[in-house]
């Protein structure tokens, strides 16, 4: 069985680039209006930012990064050309706000403009607020353990909708709160690498308190605005079925991951950044990541397991608000999975449609090659993963260059279908 479904990848990947002839096509249209793009964050692709938690930290810096502060025209222009109608950008807290109370106009001058040329050229403009990355300041006060980070947070929010609100088409106030409390407070491996479970635990609520505080500012500037969060939200499954235990686990990781959240927020739409399957194993106890993955591996070592999207996509349905994926994506140097990976995930994220989750759009991660968070002592770097449509030669003046399955996407956004 699991020998089929790599096969199966590997062909579609080839199919879609003109390798293989295929025979009997069958198209699935996506619903009209659909929204096709690209997500990335400031932190990762932006370069110059020095103000922030994780270029003051023990992690490899970011650097210049993508240099995209400078260069977002020629980028969005790519963007253009592969016929996407949707970018989800970050800001950087630390660029707009660099010390309390203290306003950085350039900074608030720069994302304005970068936002207009992104309305000018016609793509509906997705903005996240805050993306892993907290101003220094901030994390010197305690980062998110401390309550005061959300009064201070919906101050900058405020001081954003108020300046350049109108190029803001939906608002994604934070990324995945739940990474955030996990590898920051609980396993201690990023800013701030603390060890904590209570306090990860208490992480995780301030950050809800947070979105729910600019879900109110943001709908008192625009009161139609769409406002929603960006979740990491796998499919969990017990490692073995027959254990009560790994199914309670599973179970209760799903309450944590969808129900909780979801249920303490106020959202106008549900944004799903989707990577995992998580088998849980709780009974000895094995953390997801070290649970054996019997399916093809990304290069950053994660598992290629397509039916996790539908899986996770029909329990959001009972929510019965728009979905949009804000992130999917494969670190593939070599772009030998990337089309497959892509097309298979969206076949099944048509499965869902079909079965009625009302799901609006999908972002590809990412649009470039670019800064990844670290979590392994072999990424030395942060940028050994290549997770781009568009590769970028670091040795060579940050040179672009499309690779062949962004056409395959490509192809995709412009018939709004796919054609397998
Ligand atoms: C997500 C992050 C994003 C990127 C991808 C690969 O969890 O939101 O910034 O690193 O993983």
């Amino acid at each position: 069985m699991k020998p089929k479904a790599k096969s199966k990848l590997a062909k579609i990947s080839r199919g879609n680039l003109g390798g293989q002839a295929k025979t009997k096509a069958k198209t699935f249209r996506f619903p009209d209006g659909f929204l096709w793009g690209a997500a990335a964050s400031a932190y990762q692709v932006e370069g110059g930012i020095t103000n922030n938690d994780w270029a003051v930290s023990r992690m490899p810096p970011a650097g210049l990064a993508c240099d995209q502060y400078h260069r977002y025209e020629e980028d969005f222009r790519i963007a253009k050309q592969l016929n996407q109608n949707a970018q989800r950008i970050s800001l950087e807290w630390s660029r707009i706000e660099p010390a309390m109370d203290v306003w950085d106009e350039d900074a608030l001058h720069h994302y304005a403009h970068e936002l207009e040329f992104l309305k000018r050229e016609g793509f509906t403009t997705f903005v996240t607020l805050q993306h892993l990355t907290l101003p220094a300041w901030i994390a010197e006060m305690g980062g998110w353990a401390s309550r005061r980070t959300g009064v201070e947070y919906v101050n900058y929010v405020s001081k954003v909708a108020a300046t350049f609100g109108q190029y803001v088409d939906f608002w994604i106030t934070i990324n995945e709160p739940s990474v955030h409390a996990e590898l920051g407070y609980k396993e201690g491996i990023w800013p701030p690498f603390r060890k904590n479970w209570l306090v990860a635990w208490e992480v995780f609520r301030n950050i809800l308190r947070a979105h729910n505080g600019a879900y109110d500012m943001i709908h008192g500037y625009f009161p139609d605005a769409q406002v929603g969060l960006a979740q990491n939200i796998s499919y969990n499954q017990p490692y073995d079925p027959h254990s009560r235990w790994d199914r309670l686990y599973a179970r209760l990781s799903d309450w944590a991951s969808i129900d909780y959240p979801l249920t303490r927020t106020r959202n106008d739409f549900i944004g799903l950044n989707q990577y995992f399957r998580n088998l849980r194993k709780l009974w000895p106890f094995e953390s997801a990541n070290a649970v054996h993955h019997p399916h093809q591996l990304t290069d950053f070592g994660w598992e290629i397991y397509p039916r996790a999207i539908y899986e996770v996509l029909m329990r959001l349905r009972s929510f019965s608000k728009p979905v949009y994926i804000t992130e999917n994506g494969i670190a593939d140097a070599s772009d030998r999975l990337r089309a497959g990976y892509i097309t298979e995930y969206l076949r099944e994220v048509h499965r869902a449609i079909g079965k009625k989750v009302p799901v609006r759009g999908y972002f590809y991660w990412s649009l470039l090659d670019n800064y990844e968070w670290p979590v392994r002592p072999s990424e030395k770097t942060g940028y050994e993963m290549k997770f781009g449509l568009v590769k970028v030669d670091f040795r060579k003046g940050r040179r672009r260059s499309v690779r062949e399955s962004a056409k395959v996407y490509a192809e995709i956004c412009k018939t709004n279908s796919l054609k397998l």
